[in-house]
């Protein structure tokens, strides 16, 4: 589709992860040589990194069709055994969410994974019985914004863990530009380091956001991104100039204005501001300890001095 066009197809159209990117076209040549299907690979980090990009990349570099769905989305033994049989030779199973996966599914996964076999059970009781039906071989995708939800024996079960890491600058830059080129739409190079600056290091984000201004463009402009158009109109979306949002602003001034700038418990901030301590947790916190705004400590989270500094508020005596 169009909006499948927007992503890259490839490992040479996939822009940064390097690290990510060089080990995985090893793994893919090897397996590609030994005419083997690839082995199964565990892809975390924040959301919007482009973990779902790169399940489909790996599926085309194999030459294969790739298979999505999503932990949540298998509620029965038999959804999973009605997928994996259903796969040909090579082929990429993506799990998104891999950490919601129901335990009793985890256990039908182990032998899939290990030996590419389904053990089910015919039967009810004393006469019950196991039977084993060969699978053909395949690739499991899974990924997860919390490798450490992942239970132990499932996470031993990846020969490949690939941990996707913040965008920076000019990666996310090179991004914008790539996709504004995709979209038909004229960007000033300066726009475009103004959108990924403030896009939390996350193509997603960057992506959006380029949506976004370009409407601005289009309506109040002429149709150009400048670095002025690009400006107010992230202005206007209330994105302040490091990228942070409503809910960021909400977190951290929810700290500061009602716990003394922690350290406070998760829970408790979660619930003093309305969110759910799963979204602060993977969606929003990750993000601002790498920028330095959050601390975590023994006794809860911790706003640092620089967050005074962003919102021009004097920084407390300790
Ligand atoms: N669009 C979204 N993420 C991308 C990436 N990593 N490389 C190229 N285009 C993208």
């Amino acid at each position: 589709s169009f909006e499948q066009s927007l992503r890259p197809q490839s490992l040479s159209q996939y822009i940064g992860q390097d690290k990510v990117k060089s080990n995985l076209s090893v793994f893919i040549e090897a397996a590609k040589m030994r005419k083997e299907a690839l082995d199964h690979v565990l892809l975390y980090g924040p959301p919007g990194l482009g973990k779902t990009t790169l399940a489909v990349v790996i599926a085309n570099e194999m030459g294969v069709n790739v298979r999505t769905t999503s932990g949540p989305a298998i509620e029965r033994p038999g959804d999973l055994a009605a997928i994996l049989t259903s796969l040909e030779p090579g082929e990429v199973l993506f799990i998104d969410e891999i950490h919601r996966l129901p335990r009793a599914i985890e256990e039908v996964l182990y032998p899939a994974m290990e030996d590419y076999c389904l053990d089910i059970v015919i039967g009810k009781g004393p006469e019950a019985r196991s039977v084993r039906l060969d699978l053909p071989p395949f690739t499991l995708v899974g990924a997860t914004t919390r490798a450490g939800a992942v239970s132990a024996p499932l996470r031993d079960r990846f020969g490949v863990l690939c941990r996707l890491e913040y965008y920076n600058d000019e990666q996310l830059t090179d991004i914008v530009v790539r996709t504004a080129d995709i979209l038909d739409t004229e960007i000033e190079w300066n726009g475009a380091i103004e959108i990924a600056k403030r896009s939390r290091g996350t193509p997603r984000i960057a992506n959006r956001l380029l949506r976004r201004v370009r409407d601005f463009a289009q309506v109040r402009a002429d149709g150009v991104i400048t670095l002025p158009l690009a400006d107010e109109a992230l202005g206007l979306l209330q994105v302040d100039k490091l990228g942070l949002d409503h809910i960021d602003h909400k977190l951290l001034r929810g700290i500061i204005d009602k716990f003394r700038g922690g350290p406070v418990g998760i829970d408790t901030i979660a619930a003093s501001i309305g969110e759910e301590s799963t979204t602060i947790e993977d969606v929003y916190e990750p993000y601002l300890l790498q920028i330095g705004f959050l601390q975590r400590t023994p006794r809860g989270r911790m706003v640092t001095h620089r967050v005074y500094e962003h919102f021009n508020l004097e920084v407390p005596n300790p």
